[in-house]
């Protein structure tokens, strides 16, 4: 108890140092009171105050000089401007993907690359030790269970752990409410399949997923591209003017730490965005993905929330914080579109892998799911920290940058003379994979953006990567 205690008293501390130093309270490099003196003010241990400036320093916030005591890092109280929103009037178009695409997606795979590109957590990161034991521990009778298919909507156990994961979240969910895919992937597709045909119009953010607009493209629909703020989320105000000129079929979104921004939608945008969509009774598919990597005290609000129609379908999966590769997502389709849903995943897919659901059941039953998405969280705020604290020590002065509270991308627009594609090969040369911010959009539209992963443990390695970057980016200003 004592102990517990104490984590949360210098965590506390950590959290009050931190923000003081990132809203410019203590000034570039200035001296912090020795151990001793905040000891004294704070009534705080030694040992807490110590573990306090630890903290800080690995978060790379304060620097500790030999026998001068703790100091602000200058470079913590640098400032970058948020990325400009582009706005560009939409028009319907079909999907027309970058040529990017394929080497983009076979660079974040290839383990020689530094991993920005990537958006999967490092491996690291994830429980896999406990997904063995749990593996070994099966009996060959529980095995002949296990190669069996599953239920089409899932096994009901996972669904039941996952009702219980909606409370105090989202009023009155069942487990016969939600329906298990083969990832988030599937899910948005399954949602896709069931509200639109080939030649519908969909409303989707800008820039948004890359790999969207793959799934867009292969369904044959049309796309309409809604200016996205790096700050604020999805234009609603630009979307009123779209749904009242155009039959737009359904809109897919991403308001929680959205992929690539980081950005996360407020809760009065959520309602207005809601109540937007209610007025025009079209329904909203949103990926909830990231929702779980929150770097401040509450978990974000799901938009689902905010729907009294019954037009929110919610999809989600375990990729970002448990197993990218055992392929369990699901979605909350609402009482709408919940029987053609579940039409089409059992004439899709059958089923999800049975083996695959049991292990996450079982990891979700154990109680470590908590345990484990506390300190994915810390890790993933330290890098976020440290990611940004080297862009701006490396990269140009006028870099733009949103530091984002959640997910694991940063989302970077560049001086307007550099090109992100050439900057994307250069960087390959240096064995990094970076995303070039064009493949992010429909309309060739963010040239001189970059999106970059903070998924890794902050190395030496990570380090020099970024200092490359910089490298690379100030060529294009001689
Ligand atoms: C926003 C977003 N949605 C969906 C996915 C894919 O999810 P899954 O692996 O569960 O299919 C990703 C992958 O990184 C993502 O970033």
């Amino acid at each position: 108890m004592n102990e517990l205690r104490q984590v949360f008293r210098y965590k506390q501390l950590a959290g009050e140092i931190e923000h003081k130093i990132l809203n410019e309270t203590y000034k570039p490099g200035e001296k912090l009171l020795s151990i001793r003196k905040l000891h004294k003010q704070s009534n705080l241990s030694i040992s807490t105050v110590y573990k306090t400036y630890m903290e800080l320093e690995t978060m790379g916030l304060i620097e500790a000089r030999p026998k001068s005591g703790y100091f602000v890092n200058p470079i913590a109280l640098k400032q970058l401007k948020a990325p400009v929103f582009k706005k560009k009037p939409p028009t319907p178009r079909k999907v027309n993907l970058s040529s990017m695409i394929n080497s983009v997606v076979s660079a974040i795979n290839n383990p020689k690359f530094l991993p920005f590109g990537n958006s999967s957590m490092d491996a690291d990161l994830l429980p896999s030790k406990h997904f063995s034991r749990i593996l070994k521990e099966i009996s060959h009778k529980d095995m002949k269970s296990m190669i069996s298919y599953s239920l089409s909507e899932g096994d009901l156990e996972l669904r039941r752990q996952l009702t219980l994961r909606t409370l105090g979240i989202l009023e009155g969910i069942t487990p016969e409410d939600i329906i298990i895919t083969n990832g988030c992937t599937e899910a948005v597709a399954l949602a896709l399949l069931a509200i639109t045909k080939p030649g519908d119009t969909i409303a989707i953010e800008t820039p948004t997923n890359f790999s969207f607009l793959q799934l867009l493209k292969e369904l044959g629909v049309l796309v309409m591209e809604v200016p996205t703020d790096p700050r604020y989320g999805v234009d609603i105000d630009e979307l009123e003017k779209i749904l009242h000129q155009n039959r737009i079929k359904t809109c897919l979104f991403m308001p929680n730490f959205h992929n690539p921004l980081g950005t996360i939608m407020s809760n009065d945008n959520k309602r207005k965005l809601c109540r937007l969509l209610h007025q025009y009774e079209i329904p909203v598919i949103e990926d909830d993905i990231s929702t779980e990597l929150y770097f401040e005290e509450q978990r974000p609000m799901p938009l689902k929330a905010f729907d009294e129609r019954d037009l929110v379908l919610t999809c989600s999966s375990f990729s970002k914080t448990l197993a990218p590769g055992l392929r369990i997502g699901w979605i909350i389709p609402g009482m709408r579109f919940k029987e053609k849903i579940q039409r089409l995943k059992g004439g899709i897919t059958i089923s999800t892998s049975t083996l695959n659901q049991y292990l996450i059941t079982q990891f979700l039953t154990s109680g470590a799911y908590e345990r484990h998405l506390r300190s994915l969280r810390t890790a993933l705020k330290k890098q976020a920290i440290r990611t940004t604290l080297a862009v701006k020590e490396f990269f140009p002065p006028d870099t733009r940058l949103a530091v984002p509270k959640g997910g694991s991308f940063l989302w970077i627009q560049l001086n307007p003379n550099v090109d992100g594609v050439k900057l994307y090969r250069k960087a390959l040369d240096h064995n990094i994979s970076i995303i070039p911010g064009v493949v992010c959009s429909n309309s060739r539209l963010f040239k001189n953006y970059i999106q970059i992963s903070f998924g890794a443990p902050f190395t030496s390695r990570i380090e020099q990567g970024i200092k490359t970057l910089g490298t690379l980016i100030s060529e294009y200003y001689n």
